[in-house]
């Protein structure tokens, strides 16, 4: 596999979370209290957690978000920095920085809440003064647990410069459907894909129908995660295909996607096609899923490496 170029970019625009986990037999119902044995603190938040995963394949990674003026903040800023992601233009507000609760039982299945404090005050404006110096081959890669006008700035600007983007729609806000005609690479889970496509007026009862409608709106390759059924990978003019998940012991799915995410990006921009790119990501995923917590088991470069071959 090609190493990682030394000009490879990827910048993220995403939320900073600190996650609480707990570990319980099974997941809770409406009104219904489970207990676990105890509570663990990570790091977390869809934006941070891609960054890392981008970061630990060798490639400059650049993180624009939102995190508070707190101990949290400070703590989850140095977290990042460890991980050799460039924090200058993580802003500190006066929110606290992002929580997310998350419980996960015995199969890894995971429920997730998340107050997104900080998160949601990043601007449209902060991201553009923030995406000045965009080259061709950067790859932004934007995902939405931050304010909508955000991600859609974002996207616009990525688009502008003529760098890639990524647009991972998780959750799926309605901003989405703005940020769309701007022609991201879109990478729903399953559910979000379905979702994303009646939000376009394209009411779909496969998932591969989703996609096929979500590329006809951006014009772009739309990859589908399937957790452990693999990556689907829809390109405009091809045919789609699937690339199998890679076997794993599961223990912990939270962070799978942005793992996936992160690893994508960090390809396309060392100048992998999409396929490939997917191809590389899917096998990153799956060896994340046997840690608990969102960053604990993504991948180095060279564990990803010796799983590929
Ligand atoms: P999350 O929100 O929990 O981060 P997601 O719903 O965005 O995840 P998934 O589709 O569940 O994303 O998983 C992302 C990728 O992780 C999958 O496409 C696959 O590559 C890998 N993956 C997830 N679950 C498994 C599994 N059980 N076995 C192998 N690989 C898996
Ligand atoms: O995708 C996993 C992430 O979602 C967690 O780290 C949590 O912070 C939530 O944002």
């Amino acid at each position: 596999m090609d190493t990682t170029p030394a000009d490879a970019r990827v910048i993220v625009v995403g939320a900073i979370n600190v996650d609480f986990v707990i570990a319980t037999p099974r997941l809770p119902g409406p009104g219904e209290t489970v207990v676990g044995p105890r509570v663990d603190r990570h790091g977390g938040g869809k934006g941070a957690n891609a960054a890392v995963a981008a970061a630990r394949t060798g490639t400059t990674v650049e993180l624009i978000g939102a995190a508070g003026s707190d101990d949290t903040g400070d703590g989850a800023s140095a977290d990042l920095r460890d991980e050799g992601v460039d924090v200058g233009a993580v802003m500190r507000t006066d929110s606290p920085t992002g929580v997310a609760l998350i419980v996960v039982d015995q199969a890894g299945e995971n429920q997730i809440a998340v107050g997104a404090g900080a998160n949601s005050e990043l601007t449209a404006a902060q991201v553009r003064a923030s995406l000045t110096d965009l080259r061709p081959g950067d790859c932004v890669l934007v995902s939405t647990e931050i304010a909508g006008a955000a991600v859609v700035a974002a996207v616009e600007t990525a688009a502008a410069a003529g760098a890639q983007c990524v647009l991972n729609p998780a959750p799926p806000i309605p901003e989405i459907a703005d940020a769309i005609r701007y022609g991201p690479i879109l990478t729903p889970n399953a559910g979000e894909c379905l979702e994303l496509a009646s939000m376009v007026g394209q009411h779909s009862d496969t998932v591969e129908e989703a996609a096929a409608a979500l590329s006809e709106a951006t014009g772009a390759a739309v990859v589908v995660t399937l957790g452990a059924g693999g990556v689907l990978v829809g390109i405009p003019g091809q045919d789609f295909e699937t690339i199998p998940a890679r076997t794993a012991t599961v223990r912990d799915t939270t962070g799978a996607g942005d793992t996936f995410n992160g690893v994508f990006a960090a390809r396309l921009a060392a100048g992998d096609t999409t396929n490939a790119a997917a191809t590389v990501a899917n096998v990153a995923a799956a060896l994340s899923v046997s840690y608990v917590g969102a960053r604990t088991g993504m991948p180095t470069w060279d564990q990803i490496s010796a799983a590929s071959r």
